[in-house]
């Protein structure tokens, strides 16, 4: 390349492409739910107090929600979460007010940005992540 025009063209093509994968790869780590970053601390906060032994949600359903393992074993009768099927997932159903009764029991909902963290997280496979 001769042309000193051509070679800043080529350049700033080159500059623009790295600029738009930078983008691309910023947005995409982003965007991926992090089951101890952003959907434990909800679960401390709106779940615990009945979801431990002794509480009410865990004596009435067996759903033990101090740790990832007894989330994912779900209740007495079988798993509310089954990864990557929000439809199946019974606790998105119960948290997205969807069932009869609705959880956290007898309370607010969660945000809705909250219950799209949870439905994220399913969807993303729900990993230990
Ligand atoms: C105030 C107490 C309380 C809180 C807070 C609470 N739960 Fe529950 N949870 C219960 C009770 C009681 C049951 C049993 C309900 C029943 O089957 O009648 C239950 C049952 C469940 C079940 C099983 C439903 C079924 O049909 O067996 C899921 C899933 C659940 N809770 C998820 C959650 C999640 C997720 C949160 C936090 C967002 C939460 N709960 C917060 C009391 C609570």
């Amino acid at each position: 390349m001769a042309n000193p025009r051509a070679r800043n063209r080529a350049l700033a093509g080159i500059t623009a492409v790295g600029l738009v994968m930078a983008v691309v790869a910023m947005t995409k780590a982003a965007e991926v739910t992090s089951f101890a970053e952003d959907i434990y601390p909800i679960i401390q906060i709106r779940c615990l107090s009945c979801h431990i032994p002794g509480g009410a949600g865990y004596e009435a359903s067996g759903l033990d929600l101090r740790t990832y393992e007894g989330l994912m074993k779900g209740t007495r009768f079988g798993p509310m979460v089954v990864p990557g099927n929000v439809i199946e997932s019974n606790l998105l159903t119960m948290i997205e007010g969807r069932a009869e009764i609705h959880m956290p029991f007898n309370k607010k909902l969660l945000t809705k940005c909250e219950r799209l963290a949870f439905r994220r997280w399913v969807q993303q496979g729900a990993k230990d992540n």
